[in-house]
């Protein structure tokens, strides 16, 4: 059947297009496309993602680089078997300027994939993925959060440091277990340890059973593990309900006990943590955005919510030297690499492969917080190995 065209079929065409130039100038509304996951163990992640993305849009009037934004959404199921359709969504479907995502490395390292093929802007707003500022970097691929490697190593020297001489270490088994235990193992052995055993299990498996049987009988002086959303909530109270906390220190990069203290409640008591955040900074910067956090969305931020706020942050800034136009990759690039972002963790730079150049935290729970007890390691660059830009 041949294909009809009325009047006003084609002056929606007119129209769409007038509208991909526009978004294309630099002109209309810019097209920002969050890929987070909204369901699965790590839903409050990407919630709190979100909100802290559009708490600094909303400080801005609703405006980056002089454009008004517009978003689309697409729920990951932080499954990284259906990343590149979902990715794709936004960038062929959608045909959005810019994209915010993810959590998971695996379901990041997809995107990343893509987004360097199509010239798309991406900001990783979690996702550690050691090759996505490493062997993946490209000049429209950014990250606000952190590499797998940069807790993860802090946090060896800090239990190298506390005299610890064996660890066993527990993790989800892909690319952010593996990395996170590989930067802890290089850090810890540095200090003069050894790790001992790898445990993992499947993501998001949260059977911890006969790994907890495991350690208890070899003893370790410490156990590390990458775990983070529902399955740190879970592993934290199995951990403390089998008695190991009194016995054997559970470490971990902070997200085994960031977003999850009110579910952890006393089974977290105590525990030493590093990241890139803390609470009690208690900087002017830190405490307005914290305020501001909890009045709008009636929760307490976390590092996930400074992770969210810090891209827009980073957007902003790309936006604001191309006077809006998202198409302007070289100039977008030069301005963020020589940007210093004020953020709520301590102001940070984006270092040559594009991650950030931050603060490491010693963190202790006490009560319902992370409470700050050192700079742990300062102004710490992941090593980027294998990026080439
Ligand atoms: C990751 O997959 O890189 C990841 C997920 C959750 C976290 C941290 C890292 O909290």
């Amino acid at each position: 059947m041949p294909i009809r065209f009325t009047r006003n079929t084609l002056a929606a065409f007119a129209l769409a297009g007038l509208a991909a130039t526009a978004s294309a100038q630099g002109t209309g509304k810019l097209k920002v496309g969050l890929m987070l996951p909204f369901s699965g163990t790590y839903s409050a992640l990407g919630v709190a993602i979100e909100n802290g993305f559009k708490l600094y849009v909303d400080e801005q009037g609703g405006k980056l680089g002089g454009r008004e934004i517009e978003y689309f959404k697409v729920d990951d199921e932080s499954d990284p078997a259906k990343a590149t359709d979902n990715v794709n969504k936004l960038i062929k479907r959608d045909n959005v300027d810019v994209i915010i995502g993810t959590v998971h490395s695996g379901v990041a390292m997809a995107m990343a994939k893509a987004a360097k093929e199509s010239g798309t802007i991406l900001i990783v707003p979690n996702a550690g993925a050691d090759a996505v500022t490493g062997p993946m970097c490209a000049p429209n691929i950014f990250r606000s959060s952190f590499s797998n490697w940069q807790p993860a190593y802090a946090m060896g020297v800090v239990a190298a440091k506390e005299g610890k001489k064996t660890a066993i270490t527990l993790t989800w088994k892909y690319a952010a277990g593996d990395e996170s235990t590989a930067g802890f193992k290089e850090g810890f052995e540095k200090g003069g340890g050894k790790v001992v055993k790898q445990l993992t299990l499947p993501f998001p498996n949260v059977e911890f059973q006969a790994l907890l049987t495991e350690i208890a009988a070899a003893k370790p002086d410490a156990v590390y593990s990458f775990m983070a959303g529902g399955g740190a909530v879970k592993l934290v109270k199995d951990y403390a309900a089998a008695g190991l906390n009194k016995s054997i220190p559970l470490y971990g990069p902070g997200f085994l006990t960031d977003g999850t203290l009110d579910a952890q409640g006393d089974a977290a008591a105590g525990m030493l943590t590093t990241l890139h955040y803390a609470d009690g900074l208690n900087t002017p910067k830190d405490n307005a955005f914290r305020t501001a956090y909890a009045k709008t969305f009636k929760l307490q931020p976390d590092v996930y919510a400074v992770q969210g706020y810090d891209a827009a942050q980073m957007l902003g800034v790309g936006l604001a030297a191309t006077k809006g136009d998202a198409g302007k990759k070289a100039e977008f690039a030069a301005a963020v690499e020589k940007a210093k972002i004020d953020s709520p963790r301590g102001a940070f730079t984006v270092g040559k492969s594009h991650n950030p150049v931050q603060d490491i935290y010693l963190r202790k729970v006490e009560g319902k917080e992370n409470k700050m007890v050192s700079v742990a390691i300062k102004g710490l660059a992941d090593p980027g190995r294998g990026c080439r830009m």
